[in-house]
């Protein structure tokens, strides 16, 4: 049997339209953010969010981010605090996720949060995830568009070569600009915010909006706190960190002014690094060989780079 087709649509109102179209009728779209390209299916409809975690492949207990187009469209799901309302001044549309209670009438279908009592919410600022939210008008579930446990998308091409032929449509505008997830934050308890994932909003710069430290990410074991299964974004090829050179048949990501086969941001520029994440890992990945990885500086996005990177050299199942 052939493979059933997905289209690649482009960022114009059109296209847009066609691709909330598909959404409307339950399919599944990926599309870009400004962190990386997420699988996208309306989170009010059960079916739909199935297919998601059949696209993924994904364990079921792992909740998924909704997307919403502003803050105002968050409240309808969610219990809103103070804290909230400043973080999203500060922070939104950005790559900053919060989770807070789910609201009474969310209409938000259980398989989105896994049962769980807490919604995963967040506005991106990515203009095609913006003009698609505003063609669709309603909520978006959507996970990184890559199969589960592997690296992250951060192009359409990354995201066709993991779904093609599973997925309705792709929407392709380039690359992400800043390459690593957003920042999940549980504002849900006492008002007492906790780190769930480091990412694309160094957790410095929240610490200094709210005046208070932040308990540091930690990868659990078990997914108590969901989804932060210890083995992810894995490259096929193991990996070795804290690599100051290659060993032989190794490839070396570097970082910094050093000798490498590909490097991350040879100026040591964390932003440029986590941009460049995902994508010179897809691309070591294929070359089949096991993947050396210099020290990065365990500060702002460094903290988001080095939790993706452990991830990536846990022990594998
Ligand atoms: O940048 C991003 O966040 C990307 C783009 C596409 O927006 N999305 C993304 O989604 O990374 P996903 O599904 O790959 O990651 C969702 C994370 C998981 O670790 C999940 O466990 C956590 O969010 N999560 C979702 N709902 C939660 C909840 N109610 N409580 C705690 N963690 C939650
Ligand atoms: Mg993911």
């Amino acid at each position: 049997m052939p493979k059933p087709q997905t289209r690649v649509l482009d960022a114009s109102p059109a296209d847009l339209a066609r691709a909330a179209d598909l959404l409307a009728d339950g399919q599944l779209v990926a599309f870009p953010t400004e962190t990386v390209y997420g699988l996208g299916a309306d989170a009010r409809n059960g079916a739909a969010v199935a297919a998601i975690y059949a696209a993924k492949g994904r364990p079921a207990f792992n909740p998924l981010i909704v997307h919403v187009e502003d803050a105002e469209a968050a409240r309808r799901y969610v219990r809103w605090t103070d804290t909230a309302t400043r973080l999203a001044d500060a922070f939104w549309p950005g790559p900053l996720t919060l989770v807070l209670p789910l609201r009474e009438g969310h209409g938000i279908s259980p398989l989105v949060t896994a049962g769980l009592d807490t919604l995963a919410i967040r506005v991106p600022a990515h203009r095609a995830a913006q003009g698609l939210l505003r063609a669709f008008d309603g909520p978006l579930a959507a996970p990184s568009a890559n199969p589960s446990g592997r690296i992250s998308p951060t192009t359409a091409a990354h995201v066709l070569a993991g779904l093609e032929g599973r997925i309705a449509a792709v929407i392709d505008d380039g690359p992400c600009t800043v390459g690593v997830e957003s920042t999940i934050l549980a504002v849900d308890v006492d008002d007492a915010p906790r780190l769930l994932r480091a990412g694309g909003i160094a957790a410095e710069k929240i610490e200094a909006l709210l005046g208070r430290s932040l308990a540091p990410a930690q990868p659990v074991a078990t997914p108590s706190a969901p989804g932060q299964l210890a083995s992810h974004y894995a490259p096929d090829a193991p990996v070795r960190l804290n690599a100051t050179a290659a060993q032989p048949g190794e490839v070396l990501l570097g970082f910094g002014d050093m000798d490498c086969d590909l490097n991350l941001s040879p100026r040591a520029d964390l932003s440029e690094a986590a941009a460049n994440l995902f994508g010179h890992l897809h691309a070591l990945d294929a070359t089949g060989r096991p993947i050396a990885i210099a020290p990065i500086p365990e500060r702002g996005l460094g903290r988001a780079i080095n939790d993706r990177l452990r991830r990536a050299a846990a022990p594998r199942d």
